[in-house]
């Protein structure tokens, strides 16, 4: 009963293929909800910890270490345990708002469906490695491949953005899948649309899923 009043903070991921503009929305929210007066943490997977920023530039640099599609799954799932524990949880429980840039739907849409492993079993290590505490709300900010490929051609590509086009329609195809499927915490948005009237859009989910009293696993 105590802890069921006790105050507790909200939890946001971003998702979406590369180039999509989560970074670019996640740091306008982190803006807006920080002239509101709220407290605000942001991060990034993988990485956001000492452990996390190691292996995320095991996993995402070109640097010519074999890693198997497995243990890449195990990587990104060990980043996103040590960040939970280390940082989010506690955060969340001194009533903190946690915005991430990505978080486990990545792990099931880029090695699940992209790679095509089981999406189940990653779904399951998800679950243990964050103890089934989903976000409030996941903003899915949908283009399409061929817009993301116009965005990114000008950078430099890391180890999963080199993955071939197919891969990409295939990751597209796993969250919408994950959308459909959690319809309750997925935000679908046409990333399409001008940056400004996204964050609009965002800010006004997030602030009503504050101002609501209950939370969902997923
Ligand atoms: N709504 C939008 N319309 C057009 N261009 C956009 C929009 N949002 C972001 N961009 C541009 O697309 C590029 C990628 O944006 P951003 O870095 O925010 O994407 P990302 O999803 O974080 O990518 P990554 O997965 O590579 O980190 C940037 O050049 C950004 O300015
Ligand atoms: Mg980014």
């Amino acid at each position: 009963m105590k802890r069921a009043m006790k105050k507790r903070g909200s939890l946001f991921s971003f998702e979406g293929i590369d180039g999509c503009g989560k970074t670019t929305q996640i740091n306008g929210i982190r803006e807006d909800l920080l002239a509101l007066g709220y407290r605000v943490e942001l991060f990034r997977e993988p990485g956001g910890t000492c452990l996390g920023e190691e292996l995320r530039r095991i996993v995402l640099l070109n640097n010519g270490i074999p890693i198997c599609e497995r243990a890449e799954v195990l990587l990104y799932v060990a980043s996103r345990t040590q960040l939970v524990h280390e940082k989010v949880f506690p955060l969340l429980e001194k009533g903190v708002i946690v915005l991430l840039d990505r978080y486990a739907d990545s792990s099931v849409a880029y090695q699940g469906f992209g790679r095509l492993l089981p999406v189940e079993e990653i779904i399951g290590l998800n679950d243990f490695a964050i103890e089934k505490r989903y976000p409030g709300k996941t903003f899915f900010i949908d283009i399409s491949v061929e817009e993301a490929e116009k965005r990114l051609s000008s950078k430099e590509k890391d180890r999963l953005e080199g993955e071939k086009e197919e891969f990409f329609h295939r990751v597209r195809h796993g969250y919408l899948t994950l959308a459909e499927r959690y319809p309750g915490r997925f935000v679908i948005l046409d990333g399409q649309q001008d940056p400004e009237l996204l964050r609009k859009r965002i800010l006004q989910a997030v602030l009503a899923e504050i101002d609501s009293p209950e939370k969902k696993d997923q």
